[in-house]
């Protein structure tokens, strides 16, 4: 068993955590409960991380971008065996700084040079697309009476969403999406070996796509997209925007732009049905939708931790850390610290402080597409609360797919009787 570097010790519970087991797949805030109450920051054996469980802890952490670095970001956090990594390397694998992961000053040069297409008056003009999709998809199931809402929509209308925001022509959507799960667990998972041979395979294949794709774009720099947007400001700073770069983002970007928004709307159906109160009220006042949105990420958040390196030795919450020691955050436990919400157990759609949740990050970093992600998630709630508002959860257990952080179920069942639909009742 490690020890901790300083102490050379570790607590029993600290030993015991296991944030790739069912427990903390299942709900990581409950999980980890015990160290917001005794021990808020913890050296973790297994994972060879300090865990860090409390808000005002994790946020002094994002603020201070310099001395706790996001150099580790979308580093494995599983080291892979040997084979793996000739696998990947076969496929000429260099995912490499992007945004996410960049240190200072090249990242907020970066950032800046990139940021406009965020902006809400370019967001606004996705939003009709955004709610055609929701809608075409709400009609293929509508008079069903029953539908997986992950399979038949919420993977891939945020996919839908994020290829045309990036400027990617709609492709193999299938594909893109077990590229996707693949990238998750290669970077926040821990496979067996025999399943990081396949994993490499699919990371490969997912690193040679988005080259392809790119090298296509480059021939119309002049579309719209993001990725499109990248290559016309590297004309003007390549050594800001990078071919580097460009390759990384256009993998990750995929992945930044659809995992979160489809877990981060499979959890707030899943919340809000496990709580019929609440979402009956947002059936009968609509107005309610953007603060359950915030209330939503803050509760069962899609993102439910993150990471960070230390540059130098430092402190976190009065415990010494050394310089170089890879700190894990667990976001979604801040987002649950009763010293930062009221009651945060309680699922309330109008807590004025719902937004602070720490779910899009904070500080320099904090995500650029999170009023992207918004809109689809408030345009999502807005169509089955007025369709389907008797929908209820079906009896299932609920699988997730075993990482640190990309968090939401792989199925979300849900019923309902057709002949009570609204638009059948009251056409
Ligand atoms: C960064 C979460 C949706 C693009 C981040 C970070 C988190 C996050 C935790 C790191 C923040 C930090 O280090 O402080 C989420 C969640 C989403 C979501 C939970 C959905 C519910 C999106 C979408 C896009 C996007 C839809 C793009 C269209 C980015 C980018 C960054 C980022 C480009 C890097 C920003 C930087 O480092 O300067 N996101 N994200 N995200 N996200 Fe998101």
């Amino acid at each position: 068993m490690t020890t901790c570097p300083i102490t050379g010790a570790v607590s029993a519970a600290a030993a015991d955590f296991d944030p790739f087991g069912d427990g903390y797949q299942q709900d990581p805030p409950a999980y980890v409960a015990w160290s917001r109450e005794e021990e808020p920051v913890f050296w973790s054996p297994q994972l060879g991380y300090w865990v860090v469980t409390r808000y005002d802890d994790i946020k002094a952490i994002f603020r201070d971008n310099l001395a706790f670095s996001p150099a580790v970001a979308l580093e494995k956090i599983t080291p892979t065996s040997d084979e793996a990594d000739a696998v990947l390397a076969s496929y000429d694998y260099g995912m490499a700084r992007t945004l996410v992961n960049e240190d200072e000053p090249a990242h907020m040069e970066r950032r800046r040079a990139l940021m406009a297409p965020f902006a809400p008056e370019h967001l606004a003009h996705h939003q009709p697309a955004v709610r055609r999709l929701v809608r075409e998809h709400v009609d293929a199931f509508i008079d069903t009476g029953r539908a997986d809402l992950v399979d038949e929509m919420f993977w891939e209308v945020p996919l839908t969403v994020a290829l045309e925001f990036l400027g990617v022509p709609d492709d193999d959507k299938p594909k893109l999406r077990e590229y996707s799960v693949a990238h998750t667990v290669n970077t926040w998972g821990r496979p067996e070996p025999e399943e990081q041979v396949a994993v490499a395979h699919a990371v490969g294949n997912f690193w040679q796509y988005a080259g392809g794709v790119l090298e296509r774009m480059r021939q119309r720099p002049d579309d719209e997209g993001w990725m499109q947007y990248g290559i016309r400001a590297q004309r003007e700073q390549p050594e800001v925007v990078t071919d580097s770069y460009l390759h990384s983002m256009m993998m990750a970007g995929i992945v930044a732009a659809h995992e979160t928004t489809a877990n981060g709307i499979a959890n707030a159906v899943k919340l809000l049905l496990e709580h019929r109160v609440i979402w009956d009220q947002i059936c009968a006042d609509p107005s309610l939708i953007p603060n359950a949105v915030e209330e939503c990420l803050r509760h069962n958040g899609s993102q439910a931790a993150w990471r960070r390196i230390t540059t130098r030795a430092t402190e976190i919450g009065g415990v010494p850390i050394p310089e170089g020691a890879r700190i894990l955050m667990v976001s979604s436990s801040g987002n649950h610290d009763p010293r930062r919400f009221e009651d945060p157990e309680l699922v309330d759609v109008h807590r004025d402080d719902a937004a602070d949740h720490l779910t899009f990050g904070y500080g320099a970093h904090q995500c650029l597409g999170k009023n992207l992600a918004r809109m689809e998630m408030q345009i999502f709630l807005e169509e089955l609360t007025s369709r389907l508002p008797h929908m209820r959860l079906a009896e299932q257990e609920f699988s997730y797919v075993p990482n640190t952080s990309f968090r939401g179920p792989e199925h979300l069942w849900v019923e309902w009787d057709p002949a009570a639909n609204p638009e059948r009742t009251d056409p």
